[in-house]
């Protein structure tokens, strides 16, 4: 393996130590593999999308102070371990502008960009997005349903990140909205069996519920 990937691994590795988020190393890992397979079906550079992949949560805003102070942070990072500086600030661009704001994707400019930012996607959908969802209600405190709270998919992602929700709304707010918000084929074509798989979840989660 190329040094400076397994130097990014261990870095990333040792931050994900303990988080509760779902921004484990494991989720990491499999950006990281979905973004290579990606990578090859869409003529992207691999080094890139898989540096991205690598350091891509550690920059996110919940682990650090703020969103600037994560991307700092992966900043100095790049420029101790890797010379090309060109390199490092196309993989400092594609982490600051992936994030999943509220419907409207900042614009991922570079193909490496779209597909890193798919890969981070694809595993917030499916049978992981299911169980990621839910881990992650719990540790916020939240319930898995409440029919009192109003379902609502207009919601930014400040505002489903503070205000009151529960797991199953979090699949309005955000989840069923990611396919079609893909940027490439590849990514498309994974996308639809994992969307139908939690349509199927919720349905009968609901039915469930209801005593259908
Ligand atoms: P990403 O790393 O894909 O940008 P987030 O940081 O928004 O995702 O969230 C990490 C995980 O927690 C994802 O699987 C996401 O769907 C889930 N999640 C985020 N916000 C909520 C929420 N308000 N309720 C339930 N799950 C959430
Ligand atoms: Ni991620």
């Amino acid at each position: 393996m190329n040094e400076i990937i397994h130097k990014a691994e261990q870095f990333a590795k040792e931050f994900f130590l303990n988080d509760s988020s779902g921004h484990d190393w494991y989720h990491t890992d499999r950006v990281r593999k979905t973004a290579l397979k990606l990578a090859k079906e869409e003529n992207a550079d691999v080094f890139i999308c898989e540096m991205a992949a690598l350091l891509h949560d550690v920059a996110d805003e919940k682990m650090n102070d703020s969103e600037a102070a994560g991307l700092e942070k992966v900043r100095k990072w790049l420029a101790k371990h890797n010379e090309d500086e060109k390199q490092n600030l196309h993989i400092i661009n594609i982490i600051s502008s992936m994030s999943f704001k509220g419907g409207n994707s900042k614009g991922v400019e570079t193909v490496e960009g779209k597909v890193v930012q798919d890969a981070d996607r694809l595993d917030a959908i499916g049978a992981i997005g299911i169980a990621r969802t839910f881990a992650y209600s719990g540790a916020k405190g939240q319930a898995m349903y409440d029919p009192t709270i109003p379902v609502r998919t207009d919601m930014t992602k400040e505002q489903y990140r503070n205000e009151k929700s529960s797991a199953i709304n979090h699949f309005y707010e955000k989840l069923f909205k990611l396919k079609d918000l893909l940027n490439t084929r590849s990514a498309k074509q994974l996308a639809e069996e994992k969307h139908a798989f939690m349509v199927e979840f919720v349905t009968t989660f609901l039915d469930e519920w209801e005593q259908k």
